[in-house]
């Protein structure tokens, strides 16, 4: 099958991390799993960055213009992205971003938990392979999955702790999905105060990491199938933090 867009710099194509991300992201593009997202999708959406990131974004879904150009977040909210991502000195370049589902859902609508089950084994290896020492999850649906827990963005935003993600230990930072921002001008605030809160995080590195379990085979990944739809741009407006959650965005 082949990958029209590749997940990693020609810059950073050479090493380990993004050979392996590549053959993930050429294994993901023929993905069947979810038979309406297989048929709503123009391509599916990787994700893109440094195979060595220290720091990973991670979003709901694909777009209209992310299931048309192939990379995530290049609509709306991906330019709002940039931006809160400028306001604290890091470029897209930098970092790596993928979403929850890999694949645009119908009429932008939200993953149905059987999809986000289809497809997170594609967003754990890409985890287990870069290995960032921050996760940043924008929004209900990546912050309940990597919490495996149903707490709601408005409650958890702003709080970084650690979790374990497959073998490994992140520092993992919810925020509200950048969308929120663009339905809801006062939460842009809250953005900028939970972005400004990265660098520091990003500064004390990875943490401690777990003793390996006797027997485990160290960095075998768990990836096989999968796949994903995605949400998009707003397609409505909400009212605050609780109240958008219908929205899966805070
Ligand atoms: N919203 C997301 O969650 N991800 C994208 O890639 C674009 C918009």
């Amino acid at each position: 099958m082949p990958v029209s867009i590749l997940p990693v710099s020609p810059e950073t194509q050479a090493s380990a991390g993004a050979k392996e991300l590549t053959k993930l992201a050429r294994q993901a593009a023929g993905c069947e799993l979810c038979p309406q997202l297989v048929e709503s999708r123009s391509q599916v959406v990787f994700g893109t960055g440094p195979a060595d990131a220290a720091l990973m974004l991670v979003g709901e879904a694909p777009g209209a213009s992310e299931d048309r150009e192939g990379l995530p977040f290049v609509g709306a909210s991906g330019r709002l992205l940039d931006t809160l991502l400028g306001g604290i000195g890091l470029g897209r370049q930098e970092v790596f971003i993928a979403n929850v589902l890999k694949c645009r859902p119908p009429e932008n609508r939200d993953p149905k938990p059987e999809e986000v089950a289809n497809c997170s084994p594609w967003l754990e290896r890409q985890l287990e392979i870069v290995n960032p020492a921050v996760v940043v999850t924008l929004g209900n649906f990546a912050t309940r999955l990597l919490r495996g827990d149903p707490a709601p963005i408005g409650k958890v935003r702003g709080r970084p702790e650690i979790v374990s993600v497959g073998s490994r230990q992140v520092r993992l930072f919810p925020v509200f999905h950048p969308a929120a921002a663009l339905y809801r001008r006062p939460n842009l605030k809250v953005l900028e105060t939970d972005f400004a809160e990265i660098p520091g995080l990003l500064a004390l590195g990875p943490p401690e990491q777990l003793p390996p379990v006797a027997g485990e085979v160290a960095d075998e990944g768990a990836a096989g199938s999968g796949d994903g739809a995605g949400h998009g741009e707003p397609a409505g407006r909400a009212d605050g933090p609780d109240g958008d959650s219908q929205l899966g965005l805070f």
